[in-house]
C-alpha cells in the first residue's frame, strides 16, 4: 500500500522551554489504522495538529499525499485540509444546530465564506449527509438539536461530519475519552469498520492502551515529545508499555501477562 503520511524529524518548540516533539519520525500506509498513545503531556495532541498545521511545527517535513504540508500557501492548504477530517474528544458540534447542518458543516471547506455562512449546500450533498446519518445509526435523529443527544451520539455525528469532506484520513484526539465503556466501543468499531470499509485512514490518539492493543494494526508509542515505540500491537510488551508510560505508572496501566505480579 502506499504512504499517505511521513514526518520526518518533526519538532515543536511553545516558546523557549517546552520541546512538546522533538525528531518525531514515522509513516503512514493508505488505509492503515494507527494508534498514538503516551502520558499526558508526552505531545499526543501536539503531534496531530501538526499534521493539518492547526499548529505549526519548528522544524522537520510532513508530507501528506506526496505534498510537503508545511510548504502550502493559504489556499492549497485549504484544499489539503478538506481531505483530512478531524474528531474531537468534546465533539466540537453547534449545540442549537441540528445533527444534519452539524454533519454539513463538514462541507464548508468546500464553499466561499459567503456560500457556508448563508448554509447553501447542494441536493447532492444533503443526500450525502443523510446517507453518512444512516451509515451511522443516527436516522431517527437527523432533525434533533445537536445538545439533545448523548454523548455516543455526538460523537458518531461528529464522525459522519467528517466524512461528508470525503476524508483520506482521520485525526481523532481522544475520541473516546469522555464516553461510557458501551459508547466507547460503539465509536471505536465504526472508526474501525469505516477504515476498512472506505479505505480511510485513520490515526488516533488514546489513553486506553487495551483499546490501542485491540483495534490499531499500528502503535506509536510517544514519550516527552520523542516516539519510543513504533511496531505492532503483537509485539508490545509490559516493558515496552513501561518505556511509553515512565516506569511509576507501567505497572497500574497494563499487566501483560502477569510477569508483574508481586
Ligand atoms: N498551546 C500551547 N502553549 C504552550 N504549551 C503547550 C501548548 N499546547 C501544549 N503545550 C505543552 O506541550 C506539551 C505536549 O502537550 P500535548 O497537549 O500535545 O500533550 P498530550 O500528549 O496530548 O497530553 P494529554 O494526554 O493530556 O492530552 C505539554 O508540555 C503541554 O503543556
Ligand atoms: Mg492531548
Amino acid at each position: 500500500m502506499k504512504t499517505l503520511l511521513e514526518l520526518r524529524q518533526v519538532s515543536k518548540h511553545y516558546g523557549q522551554e517546552t520541546a512538546a516533539l522533538s525528531d518525531v519520525s514515522f509513516n503512514v500506509k493508505e488505509g492503515e489504522f494507527v494508534s498514538i498513545i503516551g502520558p499526558s503531556g508526552a505531545g499526543k495532541s501536539t503531534l496531530l495538529r501538526c499534521i493539518n498545521r492547526i499548529v505549526d511545527a519548528s522544524g522537520g517535513e510532513i508530507f501528506f499525499n506526496d505534498e510537503n504540508v508545511l510548504k502550502l500557501d493559504k489556499a492549497q492548504l485549504k484544499r489539503v485540509r478538506r481531505t483530512i477530517g478531524m474528531i474531537f474528544q468534546h465533539y466540537n458540534l453547534v449545540n442549537r444546530l441540528s445533527v444534519i447542518e452539524n454533519v454539513l458543516h463538514g462541507r464548508l471547506g468546500y464553499k466561499s465564506t459567503l456560500a457556508g455562512m448563508l448554509g447553501l449546500y447542494s441536493e447532492e450533498e444533503k443526500q450525502q449527509a443523510v446517507k453518512m446519518l444512516n451509515i451511522l445509526g443516527l436516522q431517527e435523529h437527523t432533525y434533533r438539536r445537536a445538545d439533545q443527544l448523548s454523548g455516543g451520539q455526538k460523537q458518531r455525528v461528529g464522525i459522519a461530519r467528517a466524512l461528508v469532506q470525503k476524508p483520506k484520513m482521520l485525526l481523532c484526539d481522544e475520541p473516546i475519552a469522555s464516553l461510557d465503556p458501551n459508547a466507547a466501543k460503539t465509536i471505536m468499531d465504526y472508526l474501525k469498520t469505516i477504515s476498512a470499509t472506505m479505505g480511510i485512514t485513520v490515526l488516533v490518539n488514546l489513553h486506553q492502551v487495551d483499546v490501542a492493543l485491540r483495534y490499531s494494526d499500528r502503535i506509536i508509542g510517544v514519550n516527552k515529545g520523542k516516539v519510543v515505540y513504533d511496531g505492532s500491537p503483537k509485539e508490545m510488551s509490559s516493558s515496552m508499555i513501561h518505556k511509553i508510560y515512565g516506569s511509576e505508572a507501567g505497572e497500574l496501566i497494563f499487566d501483560h501477562g502477569g510477569q508483574n505480579a508481586g
